[in-house]
């Protein structure tokens, strides 16, 4: 015999070992709100359709509420021979008002339970975790706004490129989290479906109406076949992917704050708040919040492997595999949230160092494309700029000057139709200014791309 809840048809107890590795207690017990507040919906629809009396369905309402009380004062002992969060949590609501309890679970199975819990509790971490992107958002538009005539230089292949502003760049992380909150609302419209009443799998001989615990518990509508209500975890792979790709974001973000901040770029300033310094070398200051951001990249990466995998070869229905959905889940979730809140705060504190980003766009001849165009627009065939602006280029290098350092005699040996007017395309604000359309890098474009964002974010 057996005092598990599904005892009656076993002759010998779990195998203690058994029963700690197939328990999830330890980790699923954080759905005990949803948990709750699922089994809240359940019984109500239940006494509407005439399954329980109403006086039943308060008895149970009250004693789950009861509950989730002594949970949250700490006084409630979770049990692992009791599994998981549903069986503890009815067993001690049987404890509370008796043989009532025992009726919650009347068409029911924790199979379309925990994929129910599952989905509205990962409907509000979606909700937090959106206003968290939206945080940032906010913080970078301000910064980009501050930022919007500092000049840098822009790279390819990690060498200088063209000047461009620091707002424009700080602009381009912001279009990926755009995409970013686009796809997790994209995602929330599947999370927000409604499993319960799938029942183990085949549905459920009690006239239950799913309609009702729907609207109860603010999912858009019932799923529609019950082998894949209690089957499906795409919601979650979804998620998950929305994370990956953030953390991908995050993560390129982090790579440019780490270099920015090293001495040999020293374009940025990071808040000593945000820093953490070495046991042994006095003079360090290390970036470990983008460091560590970087890093936590691999986890959440990590984890959408784990749940593909996990769901590769099952077959339908339910299979205790989907146990092992929780973990990779929830940390995806603590994951994000940490690095949202850190880079929330932290980015409006990011200072540019103006002087040293001006000095390392002109070391690198970033205006040189721009001396190129302006041969062009004097008549000279585009290859033929190319090359003379290259010869210039190589003086340059030799000479250790940029090409708005050289006097008019100096670049006029290269190519005799250049004239003093060259020096207004010369200089970095020349050259940023010149890029003055959609989405490209001057000033002005920058402020204006600014108040769309901010106008988009308010709607
Ligand atoms: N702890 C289980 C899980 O996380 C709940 C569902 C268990 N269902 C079952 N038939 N054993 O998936």
């Amino acid at each position: 015999t057996s005092e598990k809840p599904w005892g009656g048809r076993f002759s010998e107890p779990t195998d203690a070992f058994v029963e700690r590795f197939t328990a999830s207690v330890g980790f699923d017990q954080r759905l005990y709100h949803h948990d709750i507040t699922g089994s809240i919906a359940h019984a109500t629809m239940l006494a509407e359709v005439g399954v329980l009396t109403d006086e039943e369905k308060l008895q149970i309402i009250e004693g789950l509420e009861a509950v989730k009380a002594d949970i949250e004062a700490g006084k409630f002992e979770w049990s692992v021979s009791l599994e998981d969060v549903h069986m503890n949590v009815e067993a001690r609501l049987t404890d509370r008002i008796g043989i009532t309890g025992k009726k919650l679970h009347t068409g029911r199975s924790r199979n379309d339970q925990v994929a129910t819990d599952i989905r509205l509790y990962l409907r509000d971490e979606i909700d937090v975790i959106a206003e968290e992107l939206t945080r940032l958002r906010a913080g970078l538009l301000d910064l980009a706004e501050r930022e919007a005539d500092t000049i840098m230089p822009g790279f390819t292949h990690l060498q200088t490129a063209q000047p461009v502003t620091f707002g424009h760049h700080l602009l381009a992380w912001y279009e990926m989290l755009v995409r970013d909150a686009d796809r997790l609302q994209d995602c929330r419209k599947r999370v927000n479906v409604m499993p319960l009443g799938a029942a183990a799998l085949a549905g459920t001989t009690y006239p239950i109406d799913r309609t009702i615990t729907a609207r109860l518990l603010g999912f858009d509508r019932p799923s529609e076949n019950s082998l894949d209500s209690v089957s499906d975890r795409d919601f979650a792979i979804e998620f998950c992917s929305f994370a990956a790709l953030l953390m991908t974001h995050m993560s390129r973000f982090s790579e440019e704050l780490v270099l920015w901040t090293s001495a040999q770029f020293d374009f940025i300033d990071l808040p000593d708040r945000f820093c953490t310094g070495s046991s042994i070398m006095p003079q360090k200051k290390n970036p470990d919040v983008p460091e560590l951001v970087r890093g936590k990249t691999g986890r959440v990466n990590g984890h959408l492997v784990s749940l593909l995998t996990l769901m590769k070869s099952q077959p339908l229905a339910y299979n205790k595999d989907n146990q092992e959905d929780k973990e990779p889940l929830f940390d995806t979730i603590d994951t994000v949230k940490g690095c949202l809140k850190a880079y929330a705060d932290m980015v409006p504190a990011i200072t540019a160092k103006v002087d040293n980003m001006r000095e390392a766009a002109k070391r690198g001849f970033s205006t040189a494309t721009d001396l190129a165009d302006y041969l062009v627009k004097k008549g000279m065939p585009f290859r033929d700029a190319h090359e003379v602006v290259g010869k210039a280029v190589a003086f340059g290098v030799a000479e250790r000057r940029d090409l708005s350092e050289m006097t008019l005699a100096e670049l006029q040996q290269f190519s005799d139709i250049i004239a003093d007017d060259v020096f207004g395309v010369l200089t970095l604000e020349g050259s940023v200014q010149a890029r003055d359309h959609l989405g490209g890098t001057a000033p002005a474009q920058v402020r204006a791309a600014v108040a769309r964002a901010r106008a988009a974010l308010a709607g």
